[in-house]
């Protein structure tokens, strides 16, 4: 799949999600088959960027290309400067949301809300193309409401605006994550525009992975939770589309050491105090489908040290490695 200038390794796109595809994350997605990962989202209003939180968020340093780095605002020419700022500090991609259905960011009119007004819309995508010379690509969900499935005017409108590539969570904005994904509004704005279209929402397997290729007829696909605990799904999912068959399931050696790795680029880049609390929810992430898992869940909330989570990591993928247990 191409995106402008860029041609990606294969056709699988880690989903932005905030809180959890920070650079470490991001990192090893890629090494395991994702051929884009999307950054966080960052707020177009730059006056925001001094957190520590947003520092993080826009620091790309050492990340393999193309980079991609999400923007969330509602105001063209403020947009538009985030973008030429990002840009410039390293962005080779510059994604748009207009998919987060946050009460706080909707109540700003930006991210979902923007769907209900579609001429705001153009004028942001033309804001944004006309003010930097890398791709654009934008990410919504069917639209607003059942009632208001816009996706397919939406995507025409993008296209119109310069847009290179056009992500669709198969879901309203109503629909928060509740329900299933519906694949059907995909398939008709793939068949309404040209530009590629990466079908989102619910693909957590490889078998789905290709059910949702072949009934949307979608350029990539866009995988956020399954990814969550299982950054080798890339590669599970690419290995199935090239020869239909399953990759073994990794042994629990395999993914003690891929933890470990993880959870050392974690502390490396958040810093200790931050990086074990942010540690928490990948590790539990991790032990999700397997027995025990509960249990251990309970003991990494209450981790506090580098030392003791590295611990109950050892500890609890040593007991399945002993028990020959696999992962699903
Ligand atoms: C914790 C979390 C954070 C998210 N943050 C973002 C975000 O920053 N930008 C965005 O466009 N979508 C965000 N999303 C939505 C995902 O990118 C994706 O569209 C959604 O999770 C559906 O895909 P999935 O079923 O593969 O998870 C987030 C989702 C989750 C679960």
């Amino acid at each position: 799949m191409r995106i402008g200038p860029h041609r990606l390794q294969n056709n699988l796109i880690l989903a932005p999600m905030a809180g959890v595809t920070d650079k470490p994350f991001r990192a090893l997605c890629r090494r395991l088959g994702a051929g884009l990962a999307v950054s966080e989202m960052i707020s177009a209003n730059s006056s925001l960027w001094g957190t520590s939180k947003s520092v993080r968020r826009l620091d790309h340093a050492g990340e393999p290309g193309p980079i991609s780095v999400q923007i969330l605002g509602a105001d063209p020419v403020t947009m538009a400067e985030a973008a030429r700022i990002n840009v410039a500090r390293g962005a080779q991609i510059i994604d748009i949301n207009m998919g987060c259905p946050a009460k706080k960011v909707c109540k700003v009119a930006a991210g979902s809300a923007l769907l209900r007004d579609e001429p705001l819309i153009g004028r942001i995508l033309a804001a944004i193309v006309e003010a930097v010379d890398v791709p654009v690509t934008l990410k919504i969900r069917t639209g607003w409401d059942r009632d208001s499935r816009n996706a397919v005017r939406v995507a025409r409108i993008a296209e119109e605006s310069g847009i290179q590539a056009l992500a669709v969570h198969g879901r309203t904005r109503a629909c928060g994550f509740s329900g299933l994904a519906e694949y059907e509004t995909i398939q008709e704005v793939k068949g309404s525009v040209t530009i590629p279209v990466i079908a989102n929402g619910d693909i957590d397997s490889p078998e789905k992975a290709q059910s949702v290729m072949a009934f949307t007829g979608a350029d990539g696909l866009m995988i956020g939770r399954a990814a969550q605990g299982r950054p080798w799904i890339f590669r599970e999912i690419s290995q199935y589309l090239a020869t239909g068959a399953r990759l073994p399931p990794p042994s629990p050696e395999w993914i003690r050491d891929l933890l470990l790795e993880h959870h050392a680029l974690m502390l490396d880049f958040h810093g200790e105090r931050q990086g074990v609390r942010i540690a928490r929810k990948h590790i539990a992430w991790y032990s999700k489908t397997f027995p025990g898992g509960n249990h251990f869940r309970g003991r990494i909330n209450q981790s506090e040290s580098i030392c003791e989570q590295r611990d109950l990591i050892c500890g609890f993928f040593d007991r399945l490695s002993y028990q020959g247990v696999l992962a699903a």
